[in-house]
């Protein structure tokens, strides 16, 4: 069997969490492979809205198995929040949720480093979601992390070695006051519960399962445009988020990754500082923002809206090899009479059709324009109901792209979702 992997490919929250969870039934084993708490991914079914941050996508579903990978971060506290939102629901973790030992863990004072990094950047930051994300994976590829695996081992003195380094740094580099005391205390508790999981060597159960015929599908977090290597750097997370992040956040091998799944809206948001060269300012722009809600799932900021940009989506398509694509959120432009679509850029006063080094604030998009479809969307159930002017925006991407749409999706629900009948 092989491992698909469905992730985004634009600044994140495409729509993967509602994606994933549609397609679970057809797969034994749902796996997320890298960031952390960053992530938030949001579910709507039987009128239930759920926004997951660690936990991958598929735990709504009965008897799935969901595996957290060697690539994610884990803050405990935010883990047992989660945990806890989930029993509520009256769903039973215990034999479902497996959790890699090699994952490595976000420590109370990682998230303070986050934020003294942040502000000692003033202008310049980031935008982080300050989970402390970018210190953890520091210190993971710095060769000072601890992980989930070293909860049984000597835990307490490898804990408080990585303290005193990150103290060290916040008194000395950053000069940054903290207190940390009540939300190490939730962080300890957080780890009490965490130990009660199925702890595994991941990449050894994810290979059976292969072996023994199970299917996989990888889940995405953050988006391609956001990815630590080929992102807007520095304005990026700090994993792989692109389909070789799979490979090495689960342990699986290269020749067994099989469906590239890729997502993105109908438009573009960005939440975060950083380059978006198809950014609106005007009207548009704000009708995007208030018919798609979009408000960050994990911090509530505004994200920001603009037009969809083909160059970084053909960009996100060649990194990731992407087979199929999801179009999501078609339905937040129903009352648009005019669209538009970037196919390139000018740089400088030269037109450009590839991702520049620096992608810098000065690019500026050269638009295709299309006649909006002005139909509602969000009630249609079969793409024979599919308008003209919908077709043609579809078709356009699609030639554009050489990359089929099979899903599009046309309201947060779980039953949105209308799949093409294409090959
Ligand atoms: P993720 O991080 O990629 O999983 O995406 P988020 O959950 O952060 O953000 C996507 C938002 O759009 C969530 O509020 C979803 O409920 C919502 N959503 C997903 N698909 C659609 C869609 O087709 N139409 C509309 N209107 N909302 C959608
Ligand atoms: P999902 O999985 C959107 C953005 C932050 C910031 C930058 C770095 O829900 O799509 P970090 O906390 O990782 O150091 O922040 O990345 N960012 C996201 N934006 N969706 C996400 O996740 C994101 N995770 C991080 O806003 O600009
Ligand atoms: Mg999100």
């Amino acid at each position: 069997m092989k491992v698909d992997v469905l992730l985004g490919l634009q600044w994140g929250d495409e729509g993967k969490g509602k994606v994933v969870d549609v397609l679970t039934p057809k797969y034994d084993f749902i796996t997320r492979f890298q960031g952390g708490p960053n992530a938030g991914h949001t579910l709507e079914f039987n009128k239930i809205k759920h926004v997951l941050h660690t936990i991958p996508s598929g735990i709504f579903r009965d008897d799935k198995i969901n595996v957290i990978g060697n690539g994610v971060v884990i803050d405990p506290v935010i883990f047992k929040k989660e945990i806890e939102g989930i029993t509520k629901l009256g769903i039973n973790l215990s034999k479902t949720l497996f959790i890699s030992k090699k994952a490595h863990l976000i420590l109370p004072s990682h998230r303070i480093l986050d934020a003294a990094s942040e502000a000692a950047k003033g202008k310049s930051k980031i935008g982080s979601t300050l989970k402390g994300i970018g210190p953890t994976y520091m210190d993971k590829t710095g060769r000072n992390g601890l992980r989930i695996g070293d909860i049984n081992l000597n835990f307490k003195e490898k804990y408080d070695a990585l303290v005193v380094k990150h103290r060290l740094m916040l008194d000395k580099l950053y000069e940054f006051e903290y207190d940390i005391t009540e939300y190490e205390s939730e962080w300890f508790e957080g780890i009490k519960l965490l130990s009660q999981f199925q702890l595994i060597d991941s990449e050894q159960f994810l290979n059976d399962g292969l072996k023994d015929g199970k299917s996989i599908l990888a889940e995405g977090a953050q988006g391609t445009m956001l990815d630590v290597d080929f992102g807007s750097y520095p304005f990026v997370t700090s994993s792989n988020t692109v389909c070789a992040g799979a490979c090495t956040g689960l342990g699986i091998a290269p020749n067994r990754i099989g469906r590239v799944i890729g997502i993105f809206k109908a438009y573009c948001t960005r939440v975060g500082m950083g380059p978006f060269p198809t950014e609106l300012f005007d009207e548009d722009g704000e009708k995007l923002k208030v018919n798609g809600n979009e408000f960050g799932s994990t911090t509530g900021r505004a994200r920001r809206c603009g037009w969809l940009d083909l160059v970084a989506l053909k960009y996100s398509i060649m990194i990731n090899g992407v087979t199929e694509l999801t179009m999501m959120k078609s339905d937040v432009m129903d009352d648009f009479d005019t669209i538009k679509i970037c196919t390139s850029y000018l740089v400088n006063g030269e037109e450009v059709e590839h991702v520049p080094y620096e992608m810098t604030d000065d690019i500026k998009p050269v638009y295709t324009e299309f006649k909006g479809w002005k139909t509602d969307m969000t009630s249609v159930t079969h793409e024979n109901e599919f308008s003209e002017e919908f077709n043609t925006y579809i078709d356009f991407i699609e030639q554009e792209t050489g990359v089929p749409v099979k899903i599009v999706s046309v309201g947060p629900n779980r039953a949105q979702t209308i799949e093409r009948m294409i090959d």
